[in-house]
C-alpha cells in the first residue's frame, strides 16, 4: 500500500544544501536521457535545465571539482549512438561554462589531476560499463574514488538500483540529494501527505497491467479516479460492453472488477467514459465515430474519450483540490484522437488545484496542449514517478543520508 511514511522518509534524505561542499570533489548523477531526433538533436533539454540549480550551486559554492555523471538510452555495450558526447553543446550552453569531456573513468581521473580547480567534467554514458545496471561494486567504487561528495539529482533514474545511482553511495562518506530530486519528492509528498481535499488520480496510458500496482496501492489516499486511454476498455469491458477491436485486456477483466470493488469499498469513486471516439482503422482512421460507450461500432477501436466524458470528467476535476496525472486519455499523438487529453490539460489549468503530472507521455501531452506552464508540477521521471504512485522507496534515496 502507498504509505505516506515511504515519502515522508525520503523527504528526510539530507541535501546538497546540507553540508559544505567547499574545495571538494563533487559527483553529480544527473539523469540526462534526454529525447533526441535521429540527428541527435535534442528534442527536449528539460532534464539538462532541471539538472542546473544543482550544478550552479556547487559552483557558486567553490567545488574543487564537478564530475557530471549520467546515461543515455538503454545502449547494448559502448555505441556512439548513445554517446553523451550528444549532449555536451546543450550543458556548456545552459550552464554558460566549458565542460570537459571524459571517455571513461579513467581519463576523468587524468583530467581531474590536471586541471585547475573549478574544473566540469562530464563522463561518457556510465551504461557503456557492463557493471552499473549490474550495481556492480568495483564500478560503483571506481566511480567513489573520483569525489569526496556524491549528489543524486537523477530523479527519473531514481528507481534504479545501479552502480552510479546506488553502490557509489557505500563508498562514499557523503551522499545527498541535490535540488530536483528534493524538489521532486517534496511535491509527491505535497499530493499525498495532508493534501487539500478532495484528492483526485487521473489514471490512463494502454496497459492496466502497468498501472494495476498503482490502482491497487492509491485506494486509500484518493478521493476520486478518472480512468481514461485504452486502459479504461478492460474496466469497460468488464461492465459487460462489447469493447469491439479495442485493446481489451481479458486477462484482467476479473482484476479491474476487484478495483473497482475495492474502490467502492473504501468510498472511493472511479469515473470511467460514458461515450468513446473510435476508428476502423488506426493509421488511417478512415471513419471515426464518437457513441456511448457500450455502443462501440462493430469492427472499431476506441481511441480517445467523447465529448460528453470530457465534460463529466471536467466536472469531476473543477472539483478538486489536488490532482495527480498519470497517462494519456487517448492517443493524442494523432491528433484526430487528441481532443480528450488536451480537455483534460485545459480543464486542470483552470483550476486553482495543486496539479502533478508524472509520465513522460503526460507531460509530452501537457506540452502539446500549451498548459506546461500552468500546472503546479510536472515530474521529470516516468518509470520513477510510477513507481512511488506504487508505494514503493525508490532505491536511490535509500542509500542517501538522513536528516538527524
Ligand atoms: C527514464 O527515461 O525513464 C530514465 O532516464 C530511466 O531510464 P531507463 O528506463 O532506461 O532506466
Amino acid at each position: 500500500m502507498l504509505e505516506v511514511a515511504g515519502i515522508e522518509r525520503m523527504q528526510q534524505t539530507k541535501s546538497v544544501r546540507d553540508i559544505d561542499i567547499k574545495d571538494k570533489r563533487v559527483l553529480i548523477r544527473v539523469d540526462f536521457n534526454v529525447p533526441m531526433d535521429h540527428e541527435f538533436n535534442i528534442s527536449d533539454d528539460t532534464r539538462i535545465r532541471e539538472a542546473l540549480p544543482t550544478i550552479n550551486y556547487c559552483i557558486d559554492r567553490e567545488a574543487k571539482s564537478i564530475i557530471l555523471v549520467s546515461h543515455l538510452g538503454r545502449p547494448k555495450g559502448k555505441d556512439s549512438d548513445f554517446s553523451l558526447k550528444h549532449v555536451l553543446k546543450r550543458v556548456e550552453r545552459l550552464l554558460g561554462k566549458t565542460v570537459v569531456f571524459a571517455d571513461d573513468i579513467d581519463s576523468a581521473k587524468s583530467i581531474q589531476a590536471t586541471l585547475k580547480s573549478g574544473h566540469i567534467i562530464l563522463l561518457e554514458n556510465i551504461r557503456f560499463n557492463a557493471g552499473e545496471e549490474k550495481n556492480d561494486p568495483l564500478l560503483a567504487q571506481e566511480l567513489a574514488q573520483l569525489c569526496d561528495v556524491y549528489v543524486n539529482d537523477a530523479f527519473g533514474t531514481s528507481h534504479r538500483a545501479h552502480a552510479s545511482t546506488h553502490g557509489i553511495a557505500q563508498f562514499v562518506s557523503q551522499k545527498v540529494a541535490g535540488f530536483l530530486l528534493k524538489k521532486e519528492i517534496d511535491s509527491f509528498a505535497k499530493a499525498f501527505t495532508n493534501p487539500l481535499k478532495p484528492v483526485l488520480l487521473i489514471v490512463g496510458g494502454s496497459k492496466v497491467s502497468s498501472k494495476l500496482a498503482l490502482l491497487n496501492n492509491i485506494l486509500d489516499l484518493v478521493d476520486k479516479i478518472i480512468i481514461g486511454g485504452a486502459m479504461s476498455n478492460t474496466f469497460l469491458q468488464a461492465q459487460g460492453y462489447d469493447m469491439q477491436k479495442s485493446l481489451v485486456e481479458e486477462n484482467l477483466i476479473n482484476e479491474a472488477h476487484h478495483i473497482l470493488e475495492k474502490a467502492k469499498q473504501k468510498g472511493v469513486k472511479v469515473y470511467l467514459p460514458v461515450d468513446v471516439v473510435s476508428t476502423n482503422d488506426l493509421k488511417t482512421h478512415q471513419e471515426i465515430k464518437i457513441t456511448p460507450a457500450q455502443d462501440v461500432p462493430q469492427d472499431f477501436m476506441a481511441v480517445d474519450i467523447g465529448p460528453a466524458s470530457t465534460k463529466l470528467f471536467n466536472q469531476v476535476i473543477r472539483d478538486s483540490q489536488t490532482i495527480v496525472w498519470n497517462g494519456p486519455l487517448g492517443v493524442y499523438e494523432i491528433s484526430q484522437f487528441s481532443r480528450g487529453t488536451f480537455n483534460v490539460a485545459h480543464s486542470i489549468s483552470d483550476t486553482y488545484a495543486f496539479s502533478l503530472i508524472g509520465g513522460g507521455d503526460t507531460a509530452d501531452a501537457v506540452e502539446r496542449a500549451g498548459e506546461r506552464d500552468n500546472m503546479s508540477f510536472i515530474s521529470t521521471g516516468g518509470g520513477a514517478s510510477l513507481e512511488l504512485l506504487e508505494g514503493k522507496v525508490l532505491p536511490a534515496f535509500e542509500v542517501l543520508d538522513q536528516r538527524e
